[in-house]
């Protein structure tokens, strides 16, 4: 089937299939597995939570200008990447590639920055959409943790914020990774330094495409990863080199607060971001385990974005980490952030009066806090016993004719298979005590 789209572009629209799937390049997260991406998605935000980062909640799709204007219209992302569609209107909108534009739109339009408290801290968590070739790693919907510090350049405050990152990874069980970081430079340092860098590409037997790309954007030469341009540029000026005064003393206070905090890191001057707002100080977290696609999260200071943007010039700092690679991440040390019990309590009811009771006992429970699962449709006991193992209860619960009778419950021990017998007026205060609740 064809149709129009909003500016009478042909879409077309298969329908001779028989069966659906999921977009290409995007993951779902299914039980059991998705309690590792809670986990890991939670677990990040708690540690933001620590340091006083407030949620927001913003589009997934905006203005493309604001893209093609705050990420950088050089970059792969915007030139390549993205997902943008025109409204009934004719108005061109970008699902969002990443979060820190969006946030510094939402900052200014509603005047964060001038509440009189900065820095201004944000924590976001969602999908973002990026038209990459898709493989382990490599998402076209892909999931991050985002936070942003706005309006203070302070280097304690990056300190913080990779800290934050690192301290998430850690809680997490993660312990594969690295820290890399180094400077990019302020407006004071950069130009000069970019005309240095290609003075010295200029002179090299580049291809014809590397060569318009070091006119472009001569740093992601650096960056290149074919052996031929790796010897080339080994001697290339680096920017760590040519930090003006200011930049040098800021990278290196950030640097000693990192060590305060013990937090440990590898400079890497010749570190690229895929992202044009960068100065100063940038990182990423590397997992070695991961193949080609080991950044599990980065970031670093834009002091530039929000004037960029139309807001006053105010300074900022933030990262994005990848949760979908830290799952996976996790999953390559062989570790789990999960509870792997779906509930702490399973109940099993033998007839119809004992299932009206055992029913109203589930409510009480999950009201005290406890999660509860039933054995719902009859399965008898041998299948609701199974239902039970299967559940990865602590404690099953069973209620006959008899128990009910008796105005008591069986409570099954599932580690040991141990079951007693408890007063029905009595279960909820015990379970919660032997759960901790
Ligand atoms: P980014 O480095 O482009 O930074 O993305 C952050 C993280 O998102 C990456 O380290 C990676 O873990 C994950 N990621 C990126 N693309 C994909 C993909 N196609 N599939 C799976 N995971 C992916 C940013 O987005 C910046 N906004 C971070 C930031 C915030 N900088 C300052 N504040």
């Amino acid at each position: 089937m064809d149709a129009r789209g909003a500016r009478g572009e042909n879409w077309t629209i298969v329908t001779k299939t028989s069966s659906f799937t999921a977009p290409k390049g995007v993951p779902d997260y299914l039980p059991p597995g998705s309690a590792e991406f809670v986990a890991v998605r939670d677990g990040l935000i708690h540690a933001a939570r620590l340091a006083g980062y407030g949620h927001v909640e913003l589009p997934v799709f905006e203005q493309t200008a604001l893209f093609a204007r705050g990420v950088g219209e050089s970059t792969d992302v915007v030139s390549k990447e993205m997902w943008t569609f025109a409204d009934r209107n004719g108005e061109s909108f970008t699902l969002r590639p990443e979060g820190t534009a969006g946030v510094m739109r939402a900052v200014i339009q509603h005047g964060l920055d001038k509440s009189g408290q900065l820095p201004v801290k944000l924590c976001y968590a969602g999908p973002f959409f990026r038209y990459e070739r898709p493989q382990a790693g490599r998402y076209r919907q892909l999931q991050q943790v985002g936070i942003e510090a706005i309006g203070i350049d302070d280097p304690a405050l990056d300190a913080e914020v990779i800290a934050i990152a690192d301290a998430g990874f850690r809680a997490l069980g993660l312990d594969g990774f690295r820290l890399e970081i180094t400077s990019l430079g302020d407006e004071t340092c950069r130009p000069q330094y970019r005309e240095l860098l290609q003075e010295f590409l200029r002179a090299l037997p580049l291809d014809e495409e590397t060569q318009r790309r070091a006119e472009i954007n001569p740093l992601r030469v650096l960056d290149d990863k074919r052996p031929e341009v790796r010897a080339l540029t080994a001697n290339a000026p680096l920017m760590i080199d040519h930090l003006s005064e200011s930049a040098k003393a800021h990278f290196d206070e950030v640097l000693a607060h990192l060590d305060a905090l013990g937090v440990a890191y590898v400079v890497n001057p010749r570190m690229v971001r895929g992202l044009d707002y960068y100065t100063k100080t940038t990182f990423e977290f590397v997992h070695d385990q991961l193949g080609a696609q080991s950044g599990i999260g980065g970031g670093g200071r834009y002091d530039g974005l929000m004037a960029e943007l139309g807001g006053q010039p105010l300074s900022g700092i933030g990262f994005g980490i990848g949760v979908d690679r830290t799952v996976l991440a996790l999953a390559a040390e062989g570790k789990s952030a999960a509870d792997p019990a779906r509930c702490q309590v399973y109940g099993v009811a033998l007839g119809d009066e004992a299932k009206a009771k055992l029913v109203a006992v589930a409510g009480e429970l999950r009201a005290a806090g406890i999660s509860v699962d039933l054995a719902y449709g009859g399965r008898g006991m041998k299948g609701a016993m199974k239902g039970a193992d299967r559940s990865g209860a602590r404690y099953t619960l069973v209620l006959g004719d008899r128990d009910l009778a008796e105005n008591t419950i069986g409570v099954k021990e599932m580690a040991s298979g141990e079951q007693r017998s408890v007063p029905l007026d009595a279960v909820v205060t015990v379970l919660s005590e032997e759960l901790g609740r």
